[in-house]
């Protein structure tokens, strides 16, 4: 994740103003302990919800394997990054990770696969520079989750991720509009 100063990509000075929040509210580290209810959870009903949060969102959700290589790409995915889900899976997540940023991107990764633990309080959001098919740099924030199996392995991480270019370039010139 990057810090305040970290180094000179667009995102690098971006600390989600939603990381202090989420570790000061006591009502979002309560939720964290219970589980997702659904009123009156009818099958039907949750197909249709798991379809349009798995496809229909803007948001990115992408979905890598044990070794790190892509395995369900969505059309947010394909809009925030350029390459269609055909393109993107079987490959690595390198594809949209900056090369500088790799190394600890990949020691995260390899972490939450073999303890299943986040290091990361409260499921704070990651901010991070990201680049699409074009080479062009992008500002993502997002949270990832592990997958397990029927016999609790860890299979794979799944992540969502939002494109926040826009709001990092504002506050970038609200900033030097002030000095
Ligand atoms: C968009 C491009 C991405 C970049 C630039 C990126 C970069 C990073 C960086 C810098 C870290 C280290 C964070 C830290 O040390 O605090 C990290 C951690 C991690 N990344 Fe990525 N990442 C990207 C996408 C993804 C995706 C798509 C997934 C999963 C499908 C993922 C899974 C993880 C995991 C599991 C960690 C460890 C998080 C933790 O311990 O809480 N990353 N990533």
């Amino acid at each position: 994740m990057t810090r305040k100063g970290d180094d000179d990509s667009p995102a690098a000075s971006l600390v989600s103003p939603l990381c202090s929040m989420h570790e000061a509210d006591p009502t979002y580290m309560g939720l964290e302990k219970e589980t997702s209810t659904f009123g009156s959870p009818g099958e039907n009903e949750l197909a249709r919800l798991k379809n349009v949060l798995l496809h229909e969102l803007p948001d990115a959700v992408i979905y890598a394997d044990n070794g790190g290589l892509i395995r369900f790409w969505n059309r947010g995915a394909a809009r925030i990054f350029g390459f269609s889900a055909a393109q993107a899976v079987g490959q690595s997540l390198d594809i949209i990770i900056p090369e500088q940023l790799r190394q600890r991107h990949w020691e995260g990764y390899h972490r939450m696969m073999s303890t299943g633990h986040s290091r990361h309080e409260a499921h704070e959001l990651l901010a991070v520079p990201a680049v699409d098919r074009s080479g062009r740099t992008l500002s993502i924030q997002f949270t990832v989750a592990p997958v397990a199996d029927e016999n609790d392995s860890l299979i794979g991480i799944v992540a969502i991720l939002r494109d926040v270019t826009a709001t990092f370039e504002e506050i970038k010139r609200l900033r030097a509009g002030r000095s």
